[in-house]
């Protein structure tokens, strides 16, 4: 069996689909068979963030309205043989959608995978609830800024009141060169604050995030590594910017 794993934040834009996509691949990298399930249907975009928009023929509306069988609408990516990604392409948001049927999709999935990724929409309403609804764990995505640790709180909140084996934080777009200096909160503060163990800490970096899956980025290494092995080793942005060549750095990029 599966685990299915959400990958939420209560605010938008902190990176969920970022984290879903490159942690799934990361996962299939290591021999993991992963699906990632578009959950964000109306403005699902797992499609192009991965990369494999023109490869689609079904979607998870498809499975739903009985088109086609769940494993027919799961696209392989091309890079990542292991990972196989439902999407929600033709979703409409004003087609209702339960967390029963979306529940017996990811149940039919289930036992030929290792794992289940689930991209959740931003906010805590309906959306947020049908998706944390079909799963067994919770990731938190946040970043560095009051705005989304209070509603990374809120959402915390709604999370305990399902029955989640595990809920753990990701920190997301952490400024290595104020984090070096203390003008940006540290992960484990923000996962003190939180009250939940940190599982990942990922650098701003335009470069590497914002062009599809990352192959290589060792931060995203660390995550699935702490994933699959309950580990909690983590990432320090702030490495690049301590130590002479490091004061370098800070001094240049707030030339930029
Ligand atoms: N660590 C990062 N460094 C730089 N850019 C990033 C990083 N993580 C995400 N981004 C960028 O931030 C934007 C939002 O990321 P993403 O779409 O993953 O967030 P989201 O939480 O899924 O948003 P939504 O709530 O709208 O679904 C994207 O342009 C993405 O490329
Ligand atoms: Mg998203």
């Amino acid at each position: 069996m599966a685990r299915k794993i959400v990958v939420t934040s209560g605010k938008g834009g902190v990176g969920k689909t970022t984290v879903a996509s490159n942690l799934s691949a990361q996962l299939a990298k290591r021999g993991q068979r992963v699906v990632l399930c578009d959950a964000d249907f109306g403005l699902n975009n797992v499609d192009v963030v991965t990369g494999v928009e023109e490869l689609i023929t079904y979607d998870i509306v498809d499975v739903i309205e009985g088109r086609c069988r769940a494993k027919q609408a799961l696209v392989t990516h091309p890079d990542f043989y292991n990972l196989h990604i439902l999407t929600s392409v033709h979703s409409a948001p004003e087609r209702y959608i339960s967390p029963q049927s979306l529940k017996l999709v990811l149940d039919t999935l289930s036992p030929q995978f290792d794992f289940i990724l689930i991209d959740c929409p931003a906010g805590v309403d309906e959306g947020f609830h049908r998706a944390v609804a079909v799963a067994d764990e919770a990731i938190v995505v946040t970043t560095p800024h009051i705005s989304a640790l209070r509603d990374a709180d809120k959402a915390i909140t709604l999370l305990k009141s399902y029955e989640l084996d595990k809920i753990s934080v990701v920190v997301n777009k952490v400024r290595g060169e104020l984090l070096a200096v203390g003008e940006s909160l540290s992960p484990s503060e923000i996962s003190e604050l939180l009250k939940l163990p940190l599982l990942g800490v990922l650098p701003e970096e335009y470069s590497i995030f914002n062009g599809g899956l990352s192959k290589a980025h060792p931060a995203f290494k660390i995550l699935a590594s702490n994933l699959l092995f309950d580990k909690n080793k983590t990432y320090n942005p702030a490495r690049l910017y301590t130590g002479f060549l490091g004061s370098l750095r800070r001094v240049l990029k707030k030339r930029l």
